[in-house]
């Protein structure tokens, strides 16, 4: 065997057993590398007379070539073989748990207003909103509550220093009635006077420099607005009670209407709800005449007063209407069971994780609704 043979086969024997990239590595430098062995001999071919390099050139060729497939092949069996190493020691276990993820939930508020925008739309009503910092025509004068009059003494309300050209303050809505009176007053634009029937909602926040454990500086409430012709207290009281039952979610449930006042509505009536307690809770439906039976006041509402319709440009001896006012956070806490509404703005995560809404389980409209 010529000395190139046992180089050659020298190198394919330690190739084969070399145990990993770093000594496979550590041969091709020492046979194929700069001054390695194989490459020093093919150097000397320029120095042999031509049939020498006839002859020794294709056997130094061949073993340089024999070598550096066998590096080739070795390294890719070293790297199958770590992998397949990697791969029965690491393990996925596909069956656990995946690590929990923090939620956002749908707040209680949000949740009442499409329950309330869902069970109104099934009765023709749309949503309509108004700005939070209104004027002094839309939240009081307008709505047959003049400037000299008690009433405004009824809200505690938020104004800003400025005041617009007329020379009133601009101020935070104390409710959300001058949405009732913007609706009106477009619907007697685009019509030119004539009217045509309108039925809304106006769920939003409202103002009053109030606080303590049943009222916060900001809360919400919803309006309901019906102007049509031939409007009657009956379609209130049928509006309110469908309301109510579909909102609670039992049959059961009364209503008493109570004579009361309020400027923008004549008549006006107080609604209470019949409740029973159950369990030593305050349920609302049952019978409120019962023993552990009573009533609790909800809303204000009324028969919108001539005055107000005539304010809007719209002629109250051919439409009349009613509306109605009710807090949406008592409507929540009366429902979901809180008792502090002051919890429902405290913004604390473990009252959200509570008494939230998940979004995935329960469809909401949230985002188109809220004011
Ligand atoms: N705006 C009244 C309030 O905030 C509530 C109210 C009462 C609204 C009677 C109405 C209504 O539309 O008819 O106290």
């Amino acid at each position: 065997m010529s000395d190139i043979e046992a180089i050659k086969d020298r190198y394919l024997e330690q190739i084969e057993s070399a145990a990993d990239g770093d000594a496979l590595e550590a041969i091709r430098v020492a046979a194929l590398g700069k001054k390695g062995e194989i490459s020093l001999l093919l150097k000397t071919l320029g120095k042999m007379t031509q049939e020498e390099r006839q002859s020794e050139g294709p056997k130094i060729n061949g073993a340089r070539q024999a070598v550096a497939d066998a590096i080739a092949m070795r390294k890719e069996a070293i790297d199958t073989e770590a992998l397949n190493a990697r791969l029965a020691t690491e393990k996925l276990d596909l069956t656990l748990p995946p690590p929990s993820t923090p939620k956002g939930s749908i707040h209680p508020v949000s949740q009442v207003m499409d329950e309330l925008a869902e069970i109104f739309a099934d009765l023709g009503f749309s949503v309509a909103t108004g700005p939070e910092i209104e004027d002094d025509w839309h939240n009081f004068t307008a709505l047959n509550i003049p400037d000299t009059h008690p009433a405004r003494a009824m809200h505690d309300t938020f104004y800003f220093p400025q005041t617009d050209e007329d020379g009133m303050p601009k101020l935070l809505r104390t409710h959300t009635s001058p949405v009732q009176i913007r609706t009106m007053m477009d619907v007697a634009k685009q019509t030119d006077g004539a009217g045509k029937p309108i039925h809304i909602i106006v769920p939003g926040r409202t103002y009053r420099s109030d606080s303590d454990a049943t009222h916060t500086p900001m809360f919400h409430q919803v309006e309901g607005l019906v102007i049509d012709k031939g409007i009657h207290m009956g379609h209130l009281k049928w509006t309110l009670e469908t309301f109510v039952r579909a909102f609670f979610e039992r049959d059961d449930i009364t209503l008493r209407l109570r004579p009361s006042y309020f400027p923008f509505t004549e008549p006006s009536a107080e609604v209470d709800l019949g409740f029973t307690v159950e369990k030593g809770r305050r349920i609302i439906g049952g019978d409120p005449r019962s023993e552990n039976g009573g009533w609790m006041e909800i809303l204000g509402s009324g028969m919108v007063h001539p005055n107000v319709i005539r304010n809007c440009g719209l002629d109250p001896d051919v439409w009349q209407g009613f509306a109605f006012g009710c807090g949406i956070d008592r409507l929540a806490m009366l429902k979901y069971g809180m008792d502090d509404l002051r919890a429902f703005f405290d913004g604390d995560l473990r009252w959200a994780d509570h008494y939230g809404f998940d979004a995935l389980d329960v469809p909401t409209l949230s985002g188109g609704v809220g004011a």
